[in-house]
């Protein structure tokens, strides 16, 4: 093209020959044009990577960030037939790759890479020695239909569905009596769609209850990190029954409103068990640590301890954000509660329960709590009157001891401290060192005042 060869040349040597020459050059329809395309193309480029974080390199072909090899042999989804488009359903190639992993056992397991796309799939089942590892930009779909998500046996330990009796609907990712499973990836998604889920329950519309997004029961050395969880359907992640789990830099959303039930992580009757470095937003309760549900936990008898968290960032406007209970039937005990932010929260630690519910909740221990802009702070309540049927037992009452609080600092926290226990259901032991919680008064107005110290 003439105009960037001949005249560039004069154009050092005169003004006017310049001024010609951006007349030139601008009168050209198809320069101009591609002057325009290559601005409106940088704007947009600017913007997305200020957006997003360099999710244009999509656009750019700049090559995928590298997937780590994690196990001796590694899958890709489209190698069983994956179509990442957000229309096509992936069922049939997850359940393709997890039968070829399963048979690799014994040569250190499989790992099944989740290329970057929009994977629409039904609930499927992971199998033992597995790592399923989701790219940057890898999002699982879970089909919003419920007729696709297969309906299950209730949980032993709660006698019921959560809230219908009868079968519940499985999981969207589900893994029952496996040990050495990984989720892993670089902060890819699996997004449950929970919208439709949630209006149905809101119009009475199903029959059986909601699934959780993943459920790994009656299973050992799990380890879920470098992920996002967002829209679960019912409660976000849920170990049940297993040993030795490690949750490690995961990210949990969900609509702080009106989505009902998203716990983030809900450990029950789990042992040995570390959740760290998390972020969570969600509809429910951050994490609600459970044993199971008056006559159905008691008799199941299988306790949530050893439970680390720590780390942690939470938002909960409409529970708490580290909860215990109020299935706590299976008892639950030797939890710590470490380093954890609490904002712009309903409630920031809670213990719940309630005659019928037996077990009992000690050795529990929260260290460094930060409240900030919360509406009550601390809450032990022994009236959580919500039973699977008439059936429990009205005589078994749970039983609250030793319970320490030490270093908890709040800012915007409108009652620091609320502890009811009953004549049967007493509230034994409770320890607070360095507490000074900020109360407000009127919306907008803080003040420091340490409200409590107890040494
Ligand atoms: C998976 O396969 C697709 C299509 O062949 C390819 O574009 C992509 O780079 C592969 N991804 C991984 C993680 O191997
Ligand atoms: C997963 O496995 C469990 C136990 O075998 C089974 O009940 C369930 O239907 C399976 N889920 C799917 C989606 O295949
Ligand atoms: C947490 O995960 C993100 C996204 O995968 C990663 O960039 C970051 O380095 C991880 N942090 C730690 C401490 O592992
Ligand atoms: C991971 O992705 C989520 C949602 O896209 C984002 O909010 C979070 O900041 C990311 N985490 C990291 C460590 O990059
Ligand atoms: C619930 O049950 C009713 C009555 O049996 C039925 O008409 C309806 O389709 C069911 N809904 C779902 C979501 O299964
Ligand atoms: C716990 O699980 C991890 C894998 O997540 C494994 O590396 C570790 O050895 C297990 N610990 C025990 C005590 O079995
Ligand atoms: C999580 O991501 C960080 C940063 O990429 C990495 O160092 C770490 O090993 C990852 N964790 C796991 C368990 O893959
Ligand atoms: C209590 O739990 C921690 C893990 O948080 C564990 O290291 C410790 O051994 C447990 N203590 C007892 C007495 O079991
Ligand atoms: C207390 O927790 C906060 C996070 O909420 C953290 O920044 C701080 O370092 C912790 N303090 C100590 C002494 O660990
Ligand atoms: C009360 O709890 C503390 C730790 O929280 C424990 O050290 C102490 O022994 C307990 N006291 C009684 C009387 O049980």
């Amino acid at each position: 093209m003439m105009v960037e060869t001949a005249p560039l040349g004069r154009f050092q040597y005169q003004k006017l020959e310049f001024r010609r020459w951006m007349q030139a050059f601008l009168s050209s329809h198809k320069t101009l044009f591609t002057v325009l395309w290559i601005a409106a193309l940088a704007s947009v480029f600017v913007w997305q990577r200020n957006a997003v974080g360099g999710r244009f390199a999509v656009f750019w072909q700049v090559p995928m960030r590298p997937i780590p090899r994690l196990r001796p042999v590694a899958f890709n989804l489209t190698d069983f037939g994956g179509v990442g488009d957000g229309i096509t359903l992936n069922t049939e190639a997850f359940e393709r790759a997890v039968l070829a992993i399963s048979k690799l056992g014994k040569r250190g397991g499989g790992q099944l890479n989740v290329p970057p796309g929009r994977w629409l799939t039904a609930p499927f089942n992971l199998t033992s020695h597995m790592t399923l590892f989701l790219a940057e930009d890898a999002v699982i779909l879970g089909i919003e239909d419920e007729k696709y998500w297969p309906l299950m046996p209730p949980l032993p330990s709660y006698g019921y569905g959560r809230e219908h009796p009868g079968p519940r609907y499985g999981s969207l990712i589900h893994g029952q009596n496996l040990k050495d499973v990984v989720i892993t990836g670089h902060n890819g998604t699996i997004n449950g769609q929970g919208q439709t889920w949630w209006k149905k329950y809101r119009q009475k519309l199903l029959n059986h209850t909601r699934g959780p997004l993943v459920q790994i029961m009656w299973s050992s050395d799990i380890l879920i990190t470098n992920i996002t969880l967002r829209d679960s359907p019912f409660w976000t992640l849920h170990p049940y029954d297993c040993k030795n789990v490690t949750i490690r830099n995961v990210t949990i959303l969900a609509p702080i409103f009106e989505a009902p039930n998203t716990d983030g992580i809900d450990p029950d009757s789990c042992e040995d068990m570390i959740i760290e470095n998390c972020y969570i937003s969600v509809g429910d309760d951050g994490i609600a640590i459970k044993s199971g549900w008056d006559q159905y936990g008691i008799a199941y008898g299988r306790p949530s301890m050893n439970i680390l968290i720590r780390n942690l960032v939470v938002q909960s406007m409409v529970s708490a954000g580290v909860s215990i209970g109020s299935e706590m039937s299976g008892g639950v005990s030797n939890v710590t509660v470490e380093n954890l932010l609490v904002w712009s929260s309903r409630r920031a630690v809670r213990i719940k329960t309630a005659p019928g519910r037996g077990g009992y909740v000690r050795h529990i221990t929260y260290r460094n709590l930060t409240f900030d802009n919360v509406r009550v702070g601390i809450v032990i309540k022994t009236d959580y009157n919500e039973h699977p049927d008439e059936g429990y037992d009205r005589k078994a009452f749970p039983k609250l001891d030793d319970i320490s609080l030490l270093v908890v600092h709040g800012l915007g926290v409108r009652v620091p401290v609320r502890i009811h226990g009953s004549e049967e259901i007493p509230v034994r032991n409770v320890t607070f060192r360095d507490t000074s919680v900020g109360i407000t008064y009127k919306r907008s107005i803080y003040s420091s005042v340490p409200l409590l110290k107890v040494v």
